[in-house]
C-alpha cells in the first residue's frame, strides 16, 4: 500500500483493530545536533526553540552532556534533562535511546530548581521512556577503572566524562542490561538481574566494591519516585506526532565527530549522537523528520583525548579558550581550541542533512586581526575529498586554510545581520557558501537575546 492510500487513522476497522496513522502525516519533530566535538552551544538554540514548543526530547546519550542556558543572568547547566523543561509550558520527553543514571537525575532537577522559578513542577512535566537504560553507580565506578586501565596499559587513555557511559551501553548492547521498565514492573525480579549484573561486574573488576543490598535498597525508593513519570515512549510519542497540532524538538546531545559510528573512534561516545539516533533513540519514523539543525562554534574546540586537525596549541588556542571561557561543563576540564574546520562539517553534513545552521559564539572571534578557516585536508600531498576514518591517517593530515580578515570590533550588540561589521558577514556568508546550507541563527552572546535570527 502506498503512503497515499494508507487510511489516516486511528480508525476503528471491521475486525475491531486500529488502523494507525501514514508517517507521511501528523507533526513533524525539529531536531538540534552538535556539528563538532560537542558544546557548540546546543543548550542555548534549543532554549530559544523552545520558547515554542510544546515537547522536548533527548533521545541519546546520558549525563556526560552539558548544555548551558542562560536565563536573565542566571546560568543553568543541564546534563540529562532536555534544556527545554525550563519552559514551564514544555513536556520534557526522555527517550528510550538516552541512559539514565537515576541520582544524577534528581540532583540535576534539585540544583537548577535552586537557581529559579522556571523548573517548578518539573517532575510532573517530565516522561520517560519504560524503554531507557539505566545507570548504575557501579558502570560509573568501571568507566573510571577501565579509564586507569587504558592508562596504565596503553599509555593513554579515552578522556571519558566517567559517568558510566561506555559501560551502559556495553550491558545494553550485551543484553544484561536493565531498563526503567524493569524497575517499575516487579522490584523482586529486577533485584535478581540487577545482582546478577553486579556480580558480573565484581568478576570483571575484583577492586569494584558493591554493596548490592545497599545499592537496591536506594533503588526502590528512586522506582517509587520515578514510576508516574515512566511511559510507554513509543506510544506516548506515536500519539504526539498524532494527536492535535503539536510543536516538538528534540535536543542532540554530544556531536557528530563524537558518534559512535561517525566520530573520531576510538574517542567518541557510546551513542549515535548524528540524526539516525533520533528515530532509534525515539522510536519514530524518518517521514516524521522535519528541519535538522546543526549547532556549530564559530571555531572548533575539543574536550579529551584524539585527533584535532585545525588544533592551535599557540596563543591563538589560548586566546580562544580564556576569551570563550572554554571548560566543560560537565567535568570542568580546559577545552582544546583551534579554527573552524569545514572539512569536518562537511562530513557531518553529509550525515545529518542540516537544513539551516546556528552559528554560535563569532563575538569570540571580535579581537583577531585575521580568521583562518580549514578548507580541505591533504594526505601525503594528495586533497582529500573524505573525512578519515582512521586515526593515524586523520593525525596525519595536513590542513589547508583560507584566510579571512577580521573585524576588530564588538559584535555583543548586533541583533540584526546587518548589524553586524562587513568582516563578520563576509565570515558568515564564506561557512554558508562552502558548505552550501543557510546559517539562521548566529550568536553573539551568552544570553537568550544575544542570538540573530536571519530567517
Ligand atoms: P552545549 O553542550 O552544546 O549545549 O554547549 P555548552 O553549554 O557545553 O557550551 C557552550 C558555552 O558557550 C556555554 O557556556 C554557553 O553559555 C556559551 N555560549 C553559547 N552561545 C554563545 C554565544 O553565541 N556567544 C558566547 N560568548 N557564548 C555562547
Ligand atoms: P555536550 O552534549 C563535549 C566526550 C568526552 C570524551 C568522549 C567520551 O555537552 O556537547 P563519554 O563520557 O561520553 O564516554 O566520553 O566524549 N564527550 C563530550 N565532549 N561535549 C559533550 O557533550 C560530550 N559528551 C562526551 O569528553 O572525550
Ligand atoms: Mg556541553
Amino acid at each position: 500500500m502506498s503512503s497515499e492510500t494508507v487510511a489516516l487513522g486511528p480508525t476503528t476497522m471491521s475486525n475491531g483493530g486500529t488502523a494507525l496513522r501514514s508517517p507521511a502525516v501528523g507533526n513533524k519533530v525539529t531536531v538540534v545536533l552538535g556539528a563538532q566535538w560537542g558544546d557548540e552551544g546546543k543548550g542555548k538554540v534549543v532554549d530559544l526553540i523552545a520558547q515554542e514548543a510544546d515537547i522536548v526530547c533527548r533521545c541519546q546519550g546520558g549525563n556526560n552532556a552539558g548544555h548551558t542556558v542562560v536565563v536573565d543572568s542566571v546560568e543553568y547547566d543541564f546534563h540529562l534533562l532536555p534544556s527545554g523543561i525550563i519552559n514551564p509550558e514544555v513536556t520534557a520527553f526522555i527517550g528510550n535511546g538516552v541512559v539514565i543514571h537515576l541520582p544524577g537525575l534528581f540532583e540535576e532537577a534539585e540544583k537548577n530548581c535552586g537557581k529559579g522559578q522556571s523548573l517548578a513542577g518539573w517532575e510532573k512535566r517530565l516522561v520517560i521512556s519504560d524503554r531507557a537504560h539505566i545507570v548504575f553507580d557501579f558502570h560509573q565506578a568501571a568507566d573510571g577503572i577501565q579509564e586507569q586501565q587504558r592508562q596504565e596499559q596503553a599509555g593513554k587513555n579515552l578522556g571519558t566524562t566517567k559517568k558510566g557511559i561506555g559501560p551502559v551501553y556495553s550491558s545494553k548492547a550485551a543484553r544484561s542490561g536493565l531498563r526503567m521498565c524493569d524497575l517499575v514492573s516487579d522490584f523482586n525480579e529486577f533485584s535478581k538481574r540487577f545482582t546478577l549484573l553486579a556480580n558480573q561486574y565484581k568478576s570483571m573488576y575484583p577492586s569494584l566494591e558493591i554493596n548490592i543490598e545497599g545499592e537496591l535498597e536506594k533503588l526502590k525508593s528512586y522506582a517509587d519516585r520515578v514510576k508516574p513519570m515512566v511511559k510507554d515512549g513509543v506510544y506516548f510519542i506515536y500519539e504526539a506526532l498524532h494527536g492535535p497540532p503539536r510543536r516538538i524538538l528534540v535536543e542532540g546531545a554530544n556531536a557528530a565527530l563524537l558518534d559512535i559510528d561517525f566520530g573520531t573512534y576510538p574517542f567518541v561516545t557510546s551513542s549515535n549522537c548524528t540524526v539516525g539516533g533520533v528515530c532509534t533513540g525515539l522510536g519514530i519514523p524518518p517521514q516524521s523528520i522535519g528541519e535538522v539543525y546543526g549547532v556549530v562554534k564559530a571555531y572548533t574546540t575539543r574536550v579529551g583525548i584524539g585527533a584535532f586537525p585545525t588544533e592551535q596549541n599557540n596563543e591563538i588556542g589560548d586566546l580562544l579558550q580564556t576569551r570563550g571561557h572554554e571548560f566543560g561543563v560537565t567535568t570542568g576540564r580546559r577545552r582544546r581550541c583551534g579554527w573552524l574546520d569545514l572539512v569536518l562539517l562537511r562530513y557531518a553534513h553529509m550525515i545529518n542533512g542540516f537544513t539551516a545552521l546556528a552559528l554560535t559564539k563569532l563575538d569570540i572571534l571580535d579581537v583577531f586581526p585575521e580568521i583562518k578557516v580549514g578548507v580541505s585536508y591533504k594526505i601525503e600531498g594528495k586533497t582529500i575529498p573524505h573525512f578519515p576514518a582512521n586515526q593515524e591517517v586523520l593525525n596525519k593530515a595536513e590542513v589547508e586554510y583560507e584566510t579571512l580578515p577580521g573585524w576588530n570590533k564588538d559584535t555583543s550588540n548586533a541583533r540584526t545581520f546587518e548589524e553586524l561589521p562587513e568582516n563578520a558577514k563576509k565570515y558568515v556568508q564564506f561557512i554558508e557558501e562552502t558548505l552550501g546550507v543557510p546559517i539562521k541563527w548566529i550568536g553573539v552572546g551568552k544570553s537568550r537575546e544575544s542570538m540573530i535570527q536571519r530567517f
